[in-house]
């Protein structure tokens, strides 16, 4: 089904003061070809939701390479435990290949994550959507302070070209807070991704995230070599590029 800017706006209307609950719910009866963004972290509620709605979704992840070990094996975890089929995508090898060769493994640390992501994550979720009409995220308000703070429940995806043109993008939990998705998955015995139980909570590919201290924010675990505004790998571009 197209969308349009309009039909978001009106959404947005209709789903304010929504819980994720229903609007997972609402955005799987619109768009039957929706593919859930899946990271291996606590996003994992979303699949949970997604699944007891009993409706028809897709599940992928962008596989860097990079992950770490507890992330695969939790993918895999996810996988089994809810009996879904995981589209797992991936890089193109040549562009990897051509990086590594040229830069070594670890760029990242020398001239800023943009050129390694844009080939490990935006290439193969540019690759991804374009296979369908509507995406979802896990993304929250409260992840990170530079970019995120204006991130709403549904939104006009200009920045990908889905199968019909701009994409509906819908962020279920972006009102949620980190303890909030804790409360859901503690008490529905949801499995999560046991580098949580090591300090991590914000988790991305293993050289680019680390453990946090209490009270630190959670972002601060991730690329912390660079500046908080610049936390975004491009996966979410509107957030960087605010609609006209
Ligand atoms: S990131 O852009 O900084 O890497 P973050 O880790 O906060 O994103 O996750 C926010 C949301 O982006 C996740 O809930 C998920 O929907 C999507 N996402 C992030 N990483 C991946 C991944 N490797 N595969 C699929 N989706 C991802
Ligand atoms: Fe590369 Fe780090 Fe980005 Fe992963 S998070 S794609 S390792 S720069």
């Amino acid at each position: 089904m197209a969308i349009s800017a309009a039909d978001i706006d009106a959404w947005q209307t209709e789903l304010a003061g929504k819980g994720p609950q229903s609007i997972v719910k609402f955005a799987l009866t619109h768009f039957p070809d929706l593919c859930l963004s899946f990271s291996g972290a606590e996003d994992v509620v979303l699949i949970d939701m997604a699944v007891k709605s009993k409706l028809p979704f897709r599940v992928f992840t962008l596989d860097t390479g990079r992950l770490h070990a507890e992330t695969y094996r939790f993918l895999d975890t996810v996988r089994t435990h809810y009996g879904i089929t995981l589209e797992v995508c991936y890089p193109e090898a040549e562009a990897v290949r051509e990086l590594v060769s040229k830069k070594g493994f670890f760029s990242f640390y020398e001239d800023d994550h943009k050129e390694c992501c844009g080939i490990r994550k935006v290439a193969p979720l540019r690759r991804q959507l374009a296979t369908t009409t509507a995406w979802m995220t896990g993304q929250r308000k409260d992840q990170s302070p530079g970019t995120r703070n204006d991130v709403p429940l549904v939104q006009y995806d200009t920045s990908f070209e889905g199968l019909e043109g701009p994409l509906a993008k819908f962020n279920p939990l972006a009102n949620w807070s980190s303890s909030e998705i804790w409360d859901y998955i503690r008490a529905l015995e949801v499995p999560y991704n046991p580098l949580h139980e090591k300090g991590f909570v914000s988790i991305g590919c293993e050289p680019c995230t680390r453990a946090v201290l209490p009270n630190q924010h959670e972002r601060e675990g991730r690329w912390w070599w660079e500046e908080a505004t610049k936390k975004e790998c491009g996966l979410h571009l509107s957030n960087l590029t605010p609609p006209t």
